[in-house]
């Protein structure tokens, strides 16, 4: 059985994200969406408020399942027996990103990173312009599956006197 795991921070999970799970979901048996925090970048949503989200964004899909991965991601495809890392590029930045992460994880533990080509449709969305967008009250509700929006804008909404 051919297990990928599809990582990323989804903060939040985007139209472009879910292309990506949806192109993997054909290629493999299963795929495993591990929801990871990236060192680097202090999330917008909580851990369980991304995966939540995922979850609803690809209940239709019936080989795909969705996971909180708090520590090292090849602990994680060593614990499911996945022996792929999928990921997405939109570009050069995303290749340069994503190359020592793919070279890093294959010599942890000999697991392999394959990219998909984004889809020219959803090349120009990323998580961070999406929060960008709406936080200079721009419409995002084209760009993330159903439900997304709401919280975005909720989390992003300053505190009211009574909060
Ligand atoms: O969507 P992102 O922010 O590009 O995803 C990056 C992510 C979360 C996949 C990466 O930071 C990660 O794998 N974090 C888990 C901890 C880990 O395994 N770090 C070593 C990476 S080589």
């Amino acid at each position: 059985m051919s297990i990928a795991v599809c990582p990323g921070s989804f903060d939040p999970v985007t139209l472009g994200h879910l292309d990506v799970i949806r192109r993997g979901a054909r290629l493999f048996d299963e795929v495993v969406v591990a929801v990871a925090t990236h060192a680097g970048k202090a999330p917008l949503l909580t851990l369980d408020e991304r995966v939540g989200l995922v979850e609803a964004a690809v209940a239709d899909l019936p080989n795909v399942r969705v996971a909180a991965v708090p520590g090292l991601l090849v602990d994680f495809c060593a614990q499911e027996g996945a022996t792929v890392l999928l990921k997405g590029l939109r570009g050069g930045g995303d290749y340069d990103a994503e190359l020592p992460m793919a070279w890093m994880n294959r010599h942890l533990t000999g697991v392999e990173t394959l990219f998909l080509p984004a889809d020219r449709e959803v090349s120009h969305i990323a998580s961070s312009l999406v929060k960008d967008v709406a936080r200079h009250g721009g419409r995002i509700e084209d760009l993330v599956p159903a439900g997304v929006a709401a919280l975005v804008r909720a989390r992003l909404a300053p505190p009211t006197d009574g909060d």
